[in-house]
C-alpha cells in the first residue's frame, strides 16, 4: 500500500492526519509527525508556526514535547510528513532533541502519497553533542 510503512501501527497515516492540523499561516508549510513509543503508543505533531516568527515549533519537537510531557521516555520511530516531491528531512534543531530524548531513532519520510526516505537518526547527526560530552 502506498505510504504505509508495512510495520506495525501505520505511524505515516497517523503523521499525515496530524499535518492536517498544522498552523502554517506563513510559511504555508505544513508538516505532520507521529513518534512511537517502546510500548507502541503514538504521539502527533504538527508544526505551529507564530508571527512572530522564530516562535514557530516544527512539528517533530512538538510530537517529541508532547510525549515526553505524557510520561512517556523510551521511542522507537518517527515518521515525518509534507507535500512535496522531495524528501523533508528534521531540521538541525529537531536531529538535537530527538537525538536526546529519542536517540537512534528510526526515521521515515513521506509525502502524501509515498515514502521518499528511511534513516536512522545517527545518520542524520552523526557527530552529536550530548550528555556524554558534558
Ligand atoms: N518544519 C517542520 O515542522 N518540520 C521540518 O522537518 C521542517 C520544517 C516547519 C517549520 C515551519 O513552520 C515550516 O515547516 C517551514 O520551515
Amino acid at each position: 500500500m502506498p505510504g504505509s510503512d508495512g510495520v506495525g501501527v501505520d505511524l505515516v497515516a497517523a503523521a499525515r492526519r496530524a499535518r492536517e492540523h498544522a498552523h502554517a499561516a506563513y510559511s504555508q508549510f505544513k508538516v505532520g509527525a507521529a513518534l512511537e513509543t517502546a510500548d507502541g503508543t503514538v504521539v502527533t505533531g504538527c508544526n505551529i508556526e507564530n508571527a512572530s516568527y522564530g516562535l514557530t515549533i516544527c512539528a517533530e519537537r512538538v510530537a517529541m514535547f508532547k510525549a515526553l510531557s505524557e510520561g512517556h521516555r523510551t521511542f522507537t520511530r518517527i515518521a515525518i510528513v509534507a507535500d512535496t516531491e522531495a524528501p523533508t528531512p528534521p531540521c538541525g534543531a529537531c536531529r538535537q532533541i530527538l537525538w536526546e530524548f529519542g536517540g537512534d531513532l528510526e526515521v521515515t519520510l513521506a509525502n502524501l502519497s509515498d515514502i521518499t526516505g528511511l534513516h536512522r537518526l545517527k545518520d542524520l547527526l552523526p557527530l552529536p553533542f550530548d550528555s556524554r560530552l558534558l
